[in-house]
């Protein structure tokens, strides 16, 4: 039998870059989840489809191919169509419209057996908004890691900054907030924490203290 962690929480906690740290030191396989939507919102983008509930949505669904492999070193690719997508869905736009398009039930549904089937064969740490809700309610154990939205956003100008992006602070935090809003309202699962999830905040806490944190709790807990 294999093992699924859950780890869901809201944009820029900190979530792939500490589960993925975690997973190579348990031997875990990390999953993305954020980037499978990230996929659906870029082929909507590139089709000129807007990311609303419509006939369009669920044509491209039909349309499309989407799917998760490992490259050498272990790291997450993303294709669309057998294209390696995983820079592109990286962009602010492509954020917006990720959180966009995955209110649209249809995306949802598209989406989860293909999530569910990497937990099948795999030991995984899924990163997510409905993983220890919907995706996986009976992962071992259920994390849900957040961090203030002032907090989150200052980590994600940074990370932008340092990729060379011409971003401000203001409008990243602005689009934490109105990203919160959106994951968290939709009515289809909505990001909140998972019955019987640990809440760890990392506020407070530098990325190693995140690391060991998120490793301790697996470790009591699987
Ligand atoms: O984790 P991320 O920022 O890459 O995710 C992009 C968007 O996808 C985010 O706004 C919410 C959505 N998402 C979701 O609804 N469910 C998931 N399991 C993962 C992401």
């Amino acid at each position: 039998m294999s093992t699924a962690i859950a780890l869901d929480g809201p944009a820029g906690a900190g979530k792939s870059s500490i589960a993925r740290r975690a997973a190579n030191e348990l031997g875990y396989i990390y999953v993305d989840t954020g980037a499978l939507y990230r996929t659906v919102g870029l082929a909507a983008s590139l089709r000129g489809i807007e990311p609303v509930d419509s006939p369009e949505v669920d044509k491209l669904l039909s349309e499309i191919k989407v799917e998760l492999t490992f490259n050498a070193q272990g790291e997450q690719i993303v294709l669309l169509d057998g294209r390696d997508v995983s820079g592109e869905i990286r962009t602010p736009e492509a954020s917006m419209t990720a959180s966009k398009i995955s209110a649209i039930p249809a995306v949802r549904a598209y989406l989860l057996d293909l999530q569910r089937d990497m937990a099948k064969t795999n030991d995984v740490i899924m990163d997510g908004r409905d993983i220890g809700t919907v995706v996986l309610p009976d992962a071992k154990v259920k994390i849900f890691l957040t961090a203030s939205p002032e907090a989150r956003a200052q980590r994600r100008y940074k990370e932008l900054i340092e990729k060379g992006m011409d971003v401000k602070y203001e409008d990243i935090l602005q689009d934490v907030i109105t990203r919160d809003y959106n994951d968290s309202h939709r009515e289809i699962a909505p990001l909140k924490p998972a019955e019987g999830s640990v809440t760890v905040d990392t506020t407070e806490l530098d990325f190693e203290q995140s690391v060991d944190k998120i490793i301790s709790v697996i470790k009591e807990n699987r």
